[in-house]
């Protein structure tokens, strides 16, 4: 850097009329803004703060195959949050999963991946959770779970075995952004903790690229959160970088829209990133190849199916007679859908899912949009679990999962009658009209 007489005399003054106190001041104040910005793609918000409750104060179950996990308050509370962490202590719980007290966290804490934060960036994370945010003296739910999973030093071994050992490591060979992309990819957007699939004592496979099995899909509950990975009718094939980076910051785009356990990370994480950090995040995910499918060539079955349905006589099979007198209005005889409004049918990953329980949840309860800064309106798909039984359900979504390029199986009835069990009848009723 070259520093000129003139600039060096009009720092020297500068300085002379700033007090280092408040110059100390806007530096602190740049070191909070950036912990915020970095929490905000770490979506601590999300997991950390229960319904209806305060930012941050915890108290939000996490599921887990062994039961509910809590989340803990982590405001700069003296009594109930981490007020008296110092920064080493954050640093082990949010890289490590090792509390003040030496307790090891259940891993429904990231830490997995967050072991891939930077120095510099859990110091400004320290500095907003310290003094950027609100403290909340309310004690957060605590996690009782039964013997032998509340036994927590045995984590410690389930470290050992299912964690990498990793900071992030950048790839010469790849752009500075490509990089940033992987960083935020792998690190605070622990993305993997949904997309990569689990192994036999529920660690995630793997913890970067180097593995394939990295972000190549997982069910998690009813969900599932598809391959990131371009391959057998994933969306990732088709999308551009441009289409995912609307998906990110509007939970939308040209072809799809987001639903489940996605929305909360587009309405509280993605959404808030710059057009910057979006756009390496989709560079990086999209230099990332999976299995190539032979089908999606296949434009033939899709001609078929808008035929059938152009063409439908009163008499034509139940399953075509349920989506052009139910679905047809929104998504379209060719599933195509309408940009950016209502999602295409037509060889989408959340349709073509192995498990379809995803689907069968959205055509029983509907789904809404959340509504972020660059798309406020939260546009709805409504339920028809009031309206179609079981078997209607059942015979719906098997015509959906085997129409135009699509091709999984079949759903039965009983599957359905599962998943309507673990609705409440308020949101099964809650496009019914309102008869008195
Ligand atoms: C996927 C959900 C999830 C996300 C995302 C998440 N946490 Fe956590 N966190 C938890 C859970 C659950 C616990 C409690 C685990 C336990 O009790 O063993 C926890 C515990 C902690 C603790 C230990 C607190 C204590 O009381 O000792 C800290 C610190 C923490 N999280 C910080 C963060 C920060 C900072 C972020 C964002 C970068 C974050 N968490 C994101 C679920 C999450
Ligand atoms: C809490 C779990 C969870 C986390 C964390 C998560 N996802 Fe997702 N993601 C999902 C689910 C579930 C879906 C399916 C949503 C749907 O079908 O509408 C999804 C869908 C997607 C899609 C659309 C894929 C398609 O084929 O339609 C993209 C892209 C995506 N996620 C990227 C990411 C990125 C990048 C991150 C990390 C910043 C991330 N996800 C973190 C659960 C998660
Ligand atoms: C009034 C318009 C409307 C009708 C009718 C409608 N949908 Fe939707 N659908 C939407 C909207 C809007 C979304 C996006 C909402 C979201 O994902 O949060 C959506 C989302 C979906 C999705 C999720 C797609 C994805 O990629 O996440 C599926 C699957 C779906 N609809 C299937 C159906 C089926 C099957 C029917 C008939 C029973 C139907 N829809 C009827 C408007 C509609």
């Amino acid at each position: 850097m070259k520093l000129s007489l003139f600039s060096l005399l009009s720092l020297a003054i500068a300085m002379g009329s700033y007090s280092s106190t408040s110059m100390a001041q806007d530096l602190q104040q740049d070191l909070i803004k950036k912990g915020e910005y970095l929490s905000n793609a770490g979506d601590c918000v999300a997991c950390h703060t229960s319904e209806n409750g305060e930012k941050f104060a915890g108290g939000r179950a996490v599921d887990s195959p062994f039961g509910p996990i809590y989340s803990t308050n982590i405001t700069p509370s003296k009594t109930a949050g981490i007020g008296n962490y110092t920064y080493e202590e954050f640093e082990q719980s949010l890289r490590h999963g090792i509390r003040a007290d030496g307790a090891f966290l259940y891993p429904a804490m990231p830490y997995p991946s967050y072991q891939k934060i930077t120095d510099e960036d859990t110091k400004a994370m320290y500095a907003y959770f310290m003094h950027g945010v609100k403290a909340v003296d309310v004690e957060a739910t605590e996690t009782s779970l039964s013997f032998p999973f509340n036994q927590r030093w045995g984590i410690r071994f389930w470290d050992w075995v299912a964690t990498d050992d990793g900071a992030f490591v950048a790839d010469p060979k790849q752009s500075e952004e490509h990089n940033r992309g992987a960083y935020l990819v792998q690190g605070l957007g622990h993305c993997g903790s949904c997309h990569t699939p689990r192994g036999i004592i529920y660690q995630e496979k793997s913890y970067d690229h180097a593995n394939k099995s990295f972000l190549s899909g997982a069910d998690i509950g009813i969900w599932h959160a598809p391959s990131l990975r371009a391959g057998n009718n994933t969306n990732l094939e088709h999308w551009s970088v441009q289409d995912l980076m609307d998906y990110f910051s509007t939970g939308r785009n040209y072809y799809s829209a987001v639903a489940g356990e996605m929305t909360d990370v587009i309405q509280y994480s993605l959404s808030h990133l710059t057009k910057d950090d979006l756009h390496a995040m989709a560079i990086y995910l999209k230099s990332q190849s999976g299995q190539k499918s032979a089908k999606s060539e296949d434009t033939s079955a899709p001609g078929n199916t808008t035929k059938l349905l152009n063409s439908a006589k009163v008499d034509i099979n139940s399953g075509a007679r349920l989506y052009l007198d139910n679905c047809n209005a929104c998504h379209f005889t060719d599933g195509a859908g309408a940009p950016h409004v209502f999602p295409q049918l037509d060889d989408n990953s959340l349709v073509n899912a192995e498990n379809p329980d995803g689907l069968i949840h959205i055509i029983l309860a509907g789904a809404r949009l959340p509504s972020t800064t660059n798309a406020p309106e939260a546009i709805e798909m409504p339920g028809f679990g009031w309206r179609l039984n079981d078997k209607e359900v059942a015979t719906l979504a098997t015509f959906v999962r085997q129409s135009w390029r699509n091709n999984a199986t079949k759903v039965d009835a009983d599957e359905v009658k599962e998943i309507r069990q673990t609705i409440s009848s308020e949101v099964l009723n809650k496009s019914a009209p309102q008869v008195y």
